[in-house]
């Protein structure tokens, strides 16, 4: 290639025409002649095949994830007072806002669904045979990667659902042996569910899980590379013996025509049936009945098989065993033999295991609508669930405004009041304008029935269970008592 060259770097070639000399310009310093060659001339042994589409489709599955989350996180604020008015936002007056984030919430059960294809489609070809060992654990830690991205995700819109079933989630986490309760916490960054939680699931729905995914799918498509498709499941999986062809044209076209697929599957479900948002994550609900996303009904339903000392057995012994058996598979199952009808042993295993997981999952649901309380109860989320997609968008109270609209402005009292709330830190424990956080009850409504006296006296000598909440005495002037007292009278 140098002695092609011109000491100036042009290539010594002027009857090549316009085209030709940009293309050998990129060729000459970045090599896109190999580059091309190297991803798109991969030999397929016995050709192209629908059954090989499945992990370009991940692949394409994970860019669109990432530009539509990339356009979620533009409004999204990772607080437990913001993110469920950002999520709220975006559904509600963003343009194409809904569709967006129905786009990502569908795209991830489409990624599960598709990597359940993928894996099954190896399985049963044998394709993890023959000195795939590592390509085959690369492939069961991005499965692992995927999942803990749907349950971070998850959290993040901060309604209802998203709050109850984590926490159910992560309370999992502490039935695990010693580290049980050290885990839960790191998971939520204490011992309560709150914008710890939440910022640490962002910072791994965000930035861990996809910078170790986007490795990991680097390392997956070297090691397959490396090895070389397997083909069907007649070839040798060592020395393929059949005639190849390659991948660029005709796999690379199936590849695409389902991926195009894909987009409009994804885009008519979120067109005509856009994801809810619920309302807003309310911690002192005890009524709330928490389910998981579908994909994980199976494990949901397993769980409650085991109840008390044995929830050990469920929650991590049997899982374990059984992600030994899958991770470990290429090392357990050595022979070459890949047709599946000479496999029964393992593809009945695996048969086995997906027949569990769907009936589990099915009798998940089924159980919900036989039992008149829960499906109840379901019934009313799901009401308030509409309801509150019908509400129109309601920003938040400005932090220090005093257009607060819940806060009267006509009372200059009550604004000198607002200062001295805010001032003491009331704010911490009964949050912005009194609505309430986890340390302390919402205070708009309740007190504006109280008389003022009632309010004066409960400020300055708080009742054993304020005190337990680690509510102090409120030590102020009188003068700015009785301003605060009417700022809580204010709050409606
Ligand atoms: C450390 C957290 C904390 C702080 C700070 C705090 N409170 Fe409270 N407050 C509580 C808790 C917890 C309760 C409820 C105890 C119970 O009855 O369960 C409460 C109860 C109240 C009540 C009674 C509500 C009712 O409906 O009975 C009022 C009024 C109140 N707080 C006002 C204030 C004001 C005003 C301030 C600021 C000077 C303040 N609180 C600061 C935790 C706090």
């Amino acid at each position: 290639m140098a002695d092609a060259l011109t000491p100036n770097g042009k290539p010594n070639e002027p009857h090549l025409n316009r085209r030709r000399r940009i293309y050998r310009w990129f060729d000459v310093r970045i090599g896109v002649g190999s580059l091309m060659h190297e991803a798109l001339d991969e030999p397929i042994p016995g050709g192209a095949r629908w059954a090989y589409v499945f992990g370009s489709v991940l692949l394409f599955l994970f860019i669109s994830q990432t530009i539509t989350g990339i356009f979620l996180a533009l409004y999204y604020a990772p607080t437990a007072d913001h993110a469920h008015t950002t999520l709220a936002y975006i559904v509600k007056e963003v343009t194409g806002g809904s569709f967006l984030r129905s786009l990502h919430a569908y795209g991830s059960s489409a990624v599960v669904i598709v990597m359940l294809l993928h894996l099954t489609q190896t399985f049963l070809y044998g394709a993890y045979k023959g000195r795939r060992e590592v390509l085959w654990i690369s492939g069961c830690a991005l499965l692992g990667l995927m999942l803990a991205m749907a349950f971070t995700g998850y959290l993040l819109p901060w309604d209802q659902k998203a709050y109850f079933a984590t926490t159910v989630g992560t309370n999992m986490a502490s039935e695990v042996p010693l580290i049980g309760s050290t885990l839960k916490r790191l998971m939520r960054g204490g011992n309560e569910m709150g914008t710890l939680t939440l910022s640490r699931f962002f910072v791994g729905h965000v930035f861990l899980l996809p910078g170790a995914i986007l490795g990991l799918i680097a390392a997956h498509v070297f090691l397959f590379r490396k090895a070389g498709a397997a083909g069907p499941p007649s070839e040798d999986p060592i020395n393929p013996k059949l005639p190849t062809e390659r991948f660029y044209p005709r796999q690379v076209l199936m590849d695409t025509v389902v991926a195009l697929l894909m987009i409009c599957v994804l885009g008519l479900f979120s067109y005509f049936s856009p994801t809810e948002l619920g309302p807003k994550a309310n911690p002192a609900d005890t009524q709330y009945v928490p389910r998981p996303e579908w994909f994980y009904l199976p494990v949901f339903q397993w769980l409650k098989y085991f109840k008390g000392s044995l929830s050990i057995v469920g929650i991590v012994v049997i899982p374990t065993l059984t992600a030994i058996l899958v991770v470990g598979l290429p090392f357990f199952d050595r022979r070459l033999e890949r047709r599946p009808w000479r496999r029964p042993i393992a593809v009945g295993i695996y048969l086995a295991i997906m027949a569990t997981l769907i009936t589990f999952g099915w009798l998940s649901r089924h159980e919900d609508q036989l039992d008149p309380a829960i499906a109840k109860q379901v019934a009313k989320q799901n009401e308030e669930t509409e309801r509150f997609m019908r509400e129109p968008f309601e920003p938040e109270a400005a932090a220090s405004s005093l257009s607060a609209p819940n806060v009267s402005v006509l009372d200059p009292a009550a604004v000198a009041g607002k200062k001295i709330y805010d001032g003491e830190s009331c704010d911490a424990c009964h949050g912005e304008n009194g609505v309430g956080t986890n340390a302390g009850p919402k205070l708009a409504g309740a007190t504006a029935q109280k008389s003022a006296e009632e309010l004066t006296k409960l400020l300055r000598h708080p009742t054993p269970k304020m005190i337990e909440g680690e509510m102090k005495p409120v030590e102020i002037p009188d003068e700015d008592l009785k301003a605060l007292v009417a700022y809580l009278k204010s709050l409606k």
